[in-house]
């Protein structure tokens, strides 16, 4: 890992382990220009690439030719409103109205460590394992500043990015677009990669091919929600899961979000993401400055799974923080699916009581212990003890939970407000809402404006008073609807436009209180499942409900795609009761175990309730997690195959980081009549190391079961699920 500057070619070079990111200056203008990113390179100069020798040169020699050169140069951060036609990185409109910017190079300054990003979760690092360049730029015209901060990992093929702009003129800008990222590359007829969604059925992988003009995702709805998400991969068009140049890029934010490609006429690519500026404007007064979320892209040699390794290891190592950060989570029992609304102190002992003998170790109460809640129609706001149904208050319930061995969690919803509320009849200007116009519902409930800091701070007394109520350890952080409506009491006519990324920064401050004030409690951040399941999230809680959809199959396919940037480790999964509850069907419960141990491992049922061969099949679960959870939450993940592709099966596995141990889970969704075994090819052993499988004699090479692979026989019957411990002979 080294960042290097070469004063000869005026060159940046960002070496990784096994990638290089090259950044150039040209002309005596300043123009900073991408030259490359990919393969790590050795000591040549590269900067070739950025084509200044050819035909329209730089306006230094060509000056009629300017707008050419702006609108084909690789720009490293592109500017609106000059002559770069494609679309722009940054767009600000000067007070007199104009829009053009020009950000030409000014200063540098290459540093071990890595600076905090201002109220947005980011990466860390320390001075040993962490290096960052600040480039500094200016537009002499608006006397403006723009710092593009780059940080490179030891050990990990990651770059981070960020932008700071810093208005020092004497006049407001307003800045209408800012993004977080941007690159120019050198097409090569790629592929891309969208996750898309909905409502349970989050995070679906989606490829398809880099065609001219602006592809992308995007989101409006306050949070990246079910349907989109803040990520792409840009793929060669032969690569693979396992071979070939793979390109990542994601949003480390959790609010709107832009995330596109733009093919041009010379058929560059230029990758950009960034806060969405559909709904965004933002003034900036003098002697103030904005800084941006930050984008993390990652190229991989390696396919997928290399692009998939290097986000779990930066996202463990570098932006999960925290006590759970490298620990075992407790098994938790959730009551949702188990009781929805319908509990009462006696019927969650109840549950606890059967649950600690069976070796779960936390009962997480869920929506509906507050204010006047038995349905989800009203309360969102009043956090104070429903004592109807909690009999003996909430320390009482707590109390005797601990007393079973288990530890206690709560589900809080803590930015929303519903119309029948006494925080709404007290406060009804508090919701987000436009003067005049009647604001929509959904699941018939407001948002509250959490750009104001007086909501926050009451809000953060109310839900910490409940927290130093009783022996809480685990909080489930829900958000059941996206914003619309955008209107704020609070904000100038002038500043509506913030309100969306205010919002977000409300949330965080008020999610970095919570994990300030009390350190040992456990996040789990949720939205109506997995509509904020992002890197944003990540940054405060070590797990995130991954999606409402908690059957064993359709798990596959939200599991799949969300590991594709995220690690194991952060991913809420449950086994709950059949038929399931948002699908219908009927899956083995041994198969739901399987499934569920790809994540952080939980129940979702009423334990008193289901049948009793399900239950004896308890103890069996909590010793196989106890048994792997170290491996999984640590190793490194492969996919094997996709039953979102090939309709009939799943195969993934998980590699410990010193190859000395794996687990394979194989899924056999459909049976099939007459068939042979199938052969399963492994990954990421070491070729030379002897491996054996638990259960069997027989030794294999490593090399032998990458390349022979393994037989993996019909199961008989559909949903049915096998795990393959692997460890070193
Ligand atoms: C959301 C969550 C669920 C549950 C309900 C409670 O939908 O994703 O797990 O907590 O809210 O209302």
């Amino acid at each position: 890992m080294a960042i290097r500057y070469c004063e000869e070619s005026r060159s940046f070079q960002l070496d990784t382990k096994a990638s290089s990111y090259v950044i150039g200056v040209v002309d005596a203008e300043g123009f900073v220009g991408h030259a490359y990113f990919g393969k790590k390179l050795g000591a040549d100069d590269v900067t070739y690439l950025m084509r200044t020798g050819e035909n329209p040169f730089t306006p230094e020699t060509n000056a009629r030719d300017r707008l050419s050169f702006l609108d084909s140069f690789p720009m490293e951060y592109p500017c609106g409103g000059v002559g770069d036609f494609r679309e722009s990185a940054i767009v600000v409109r000067s007070s007199d109205g104009h829009r053009g910017l020009q950000l030409t190079y000014d200063s540098h300054q290459i540093f071990k460590g890595k600076k905090p990003l201002e109220g947005l979760p980011a990466t860390w690092g320390s001075e040993e394992d962490t290096e960052t360049l600040e480039l500094v730029l200016v537009d002499k015209a608006l006397s403006l500043k723009a710092i593009l901060s780059y940080s490179i990992f030891e050990g990990i093929d990651a770059v981070v990015r960020s932008v700071k702009l810093i208005n020092e003129s004497q006049q407001p800008v307003l800045i209408d677009r800012i993004m977080s990222a941007s690159m120019d590359m050198d097409n090569r007829e790629y592929d891309k990669i969208l996750l898309h969604g909905s409502w349970a059925r989050e995070r679906r992988i989606d490829r398809t091919p880099v065609n001219y003009g602006i592809q992308g995702m995007s989101s409006i709805r306050g949070e990246e929600g079910h349907q989109n998400h803040p990520f792409m991969a840009l793929l060669d068009k032969t690569a693979t899961e396992d071979a070939g140049d793979v390109y990542g890029i994601n949003l480390i934010y959790s609010g709107n979000f832009l995330t596109q490609t733009d093919r041009s006429q010379f058929d560059s690519v230029r990758l950009m993401t960034g806060i969405n500026p559909e709904g965004f404007c933002w003034k900036l007064n003098p002697g103030e400055s904005f800084q941006s979320p930050e984008a993390v892209l990652v190229y991989s040699a390696e396919g997928l799974n290399g692009m998939s390794h290097a986000f779990h290891d930066l996202y463990r190592e570098h932006l999960i923080r925290g006590e759970y950060r490298n620990k075992k989570r407790p098994i938790l029992i959730n009551n949702w699916e188990a009781t929805y609304f319908n509990f009462n102190t006696e019927k969650l002992l109840d549950i606890a009581r059967q649950a600690s003998q069976l070796g779960i170790e936390m009962l997480v109460m869920d929506d509906g212990w507050f204010g006047n809640r038995f349905d989800d129609n009203r309360a969102l706001g009043d956090w104070f003890v429903n004592e109807e149904k909690l009999q003996g208050g909430l320390r009482y319930l707590v109390d005797e939970v601990n007393k079973l061995g288990m530890k206690f969690g709560i589900w809080l919803e803590p930015e929303m407000i519903s119309p029948d509320s006494d925080l709404y009849r007290a406060h009804p200007d508090w919701a987000i809402q436009i003067p005049g116009r009647t604001a929509g519902l959904a699941r018939n409930q407001y948002v509250l404006d959490m750009s104001r800091t007086e909501i926050q701070d009451y809000i953060f007394d109310l839900i910490s008073k409940v927290l130093r109520s009783a022996n809480i350890e685990y909080v489930k952080w829900d958000m059941n609807r996206p914003l619309a409506d955008i209107g704020s009491y609070a904000l100038t006519a002038e500043c509506q436009g913030e309100l969306y990324h205010r919002y977000v920064l409300g949330v965080y401050r008020l999610q970095e209180r919570l994990v300030t004030e009390f350190p040992h409690l456990l996040l789990e951040n949720c939205s109506g499942g997995g509509a904020r399941f992002d890197a944003g999230m990540l940054y405060y809680s070590p797990q995130i409900w991954c999606s409402d959809d908690t059957d064993a199959i359709e798990r596959l396919s939200i599991q799949e795609g969300t590991a594709l940037i995220y690690p194991l480790s952060a991913m809420g999964a449950h086994v709950s009761d059949c038929p399931n509850h948002t699908v219908g069907r009927t899956t083995p419960f041994e198969t739901r175990g399987y499934v569920a141990l790809a994540g952080t491992f939980g129940y979702e049922l009423d334990v008193t309730k289901i049948p009793e061969e399900d239950r004896n099949m308890i103890p069996q679960q909590v010793a196989m997690y106890h048994k792997y959870n170290d491996l999984v939450r640590t190793g490194d993940y492969y996919r094997i195959a996709s039953y979102q592709q090939n309709h009939m099966y799943d195969c993934y596995m998980v590699v410990a980081k010193d190859r000395s141990e794996a687990l394979v889970t194989f899924i056999q969704v459909m049976g099939r009549a007459n068939a042979h075994s199938r052969r399963i090819l492994l990954k990421g052993l070491c070729p030379d190391k002897t491996y054996r499988i638990e259960g069997e004699e027989r030794t294999y090479l490593g090399s032998t079961l990458m390349q022979a692979g393994l037989l993996v026989g019909n199961l008989w019957g559909d949903y049915k699920g096998k795990l393959i411990h692997i460890v070193e002979a």
